[in-house]
């Protein structure tokens, strides 16, 4: 179960009948039509091109609880989305082989068995039903004014514009398959992922996130700050090796006076509230506690483990082994996991966000 009072709990196998999740927590009255989800599935949906798997999902949801004429009722809303396009004769070779990069065998070691089939719940698969909850969780965040943009900022080892740098396109992101801001990153990842794929190789890469309206105030101040339970969602999407707020890493190596976002009062205000920082070095987190600033942060996901190129690997019964990964495979997550990166995101402010009512009384 994921989160404290909005709580999400996924279900369903790769190339099982069905996936899907329960959320527990929602309050009712919340304006939630079927397309607010079908619109965040599409965007995680395979099949698109670029550098993501050939797998043909339609991935239609079906509200089956908690929801009662387009309004949440208080009460568990359960989703649930077919598998239809799973070809799992491509995966028989795995039923004794453990793919190199993937999770076979610390699966077999923690239950003793697994379902082989497209990696069972190990699969990029699973990110539908987090996507799923995470509408639900957007559309709650939208009535705060709370929008969370996420895009690929580096694919295959090409670097994308900042967001301020002049080229850096918002809108280019949603309209090429690898979700780059710019027309000419895409068509240099384009390159990039053919060569890849034509190798029978894949390659990892960067989500940056902004969330814009964030309240100064959410995240708790000892072991639920903000980017901990942040940095714990997005560590829980497969393939992320890394996450860093604000400056990150480069903090390590700058100084206290350049490092520190300095206080001022917004243009036009006057008192607490209209408090403002001359830069974000803190990714808008400060002691666990947003600050009001924008949120910021990147995450780094691995080269998908499945390639197609031959590779060496060991047996359930130790031999060494050479193995062919048949079935379908990003090339690349970083596209797909954009939506997903978001989606965690949200269901973290959802939950952040009903938390801090009721840590004041005024
Ligand atoms: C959106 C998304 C799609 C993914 N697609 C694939 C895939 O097609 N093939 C694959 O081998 N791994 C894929 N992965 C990564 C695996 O799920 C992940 O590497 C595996 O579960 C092992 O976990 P770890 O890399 O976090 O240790 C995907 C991950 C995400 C987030």
């Amino acid at each position: 179960m994921f989160g404290e009072l909005f709580r999400v709990v996924t279900f369903g196998e790769s190339h099982g009948p069905a996936m899907g999740c329960v959320i527990d927590g929602c309050p009712a009255g919340l304006l939630l039509a079927k397309a607010d989800i079908e619109r965040e599935l599409r965007r995680r949906r395979p099949g698109q091109g670029g550098a993501s798997t050939a797998r043909n999902e339609t991935d239609e949801p079906e509200i089956l609880s908690g929801v009662f004429k387009d309004k949440t009722l208080g009460t568990p809303i359960a989703i649930v989305v077919r598998n239809a396009d799973h070809h799992s004769a491509d995966y028989e070779n795995l039923r004794d082989l453990y793919r190199p990069g993937h999770a076979d065998r610390t699966w077999e070691d923690k239950y003793g068995i697994r379902d082989h089939r497209g990696g069972g719940r190990s699969s990029g698969r699973e990110t539908l039903c987090r996507v799923a909850a995470g509408a639900v969780a957007k559309v709650l965040l939208t009535g705060y004014g709370i929008a969370i943009r996420a895009w690929v900022s580096s694919i295959a080892g090409l670097d994308m514009p900042e967001p301020e740098a002049p080229d850096f396109d918002f809108d280019e992101i949603e309209r090429n398959p690898f979700r780059v801001p710019g027309r000419e990153g895409a068509e240099r990842a384009l390159a990039k992922i053919a060569a890849l794929k034509a190798e029978g190789d894949s390659a990892g890469g960067i989500v940056s996130c902004a969330v814009t309206g964030v309240p100064p105030g959410l995240g708790e101040p000892v072991f639920d700050k903000l980017d901990a339970r942040l940095a714990a969602a997005i560590l829980s999407l497969g393939a992320c090796k890394g996450v860093e707020f604000g400056a990150g890493f480069a903090a390590a190596r700058s100084r206290g006076s350049e490092n520190n976002d300095i206080p001022v009062l917004a243009e036009g205000g006057a008192g607490r509230l209209s408090l403002s920082f001359k830069t974000n070095n803190a990714g808008g987190i400060l002691g666990g506690i947003s600050s009001g600033q924008r949120l910021e942060f990147k995450a780094a996901f691995k080269p998908t483990p499945s390639i197609s190129k031959p590779q060496q690997t060991a047996d359930r019964g130790g031999a060494v082994r050479e193995m062919i990964i048949q079935g379908r495979h990003d090339v690349c997550v970083v596209p797909r996991a954009v939506p997903v990166v978001e989606a965690m995101t949200a269901l973290v402010l959802a939950d952040f966000v009903l938390l801090q009512r009721a840590a004041r009384l005024v």
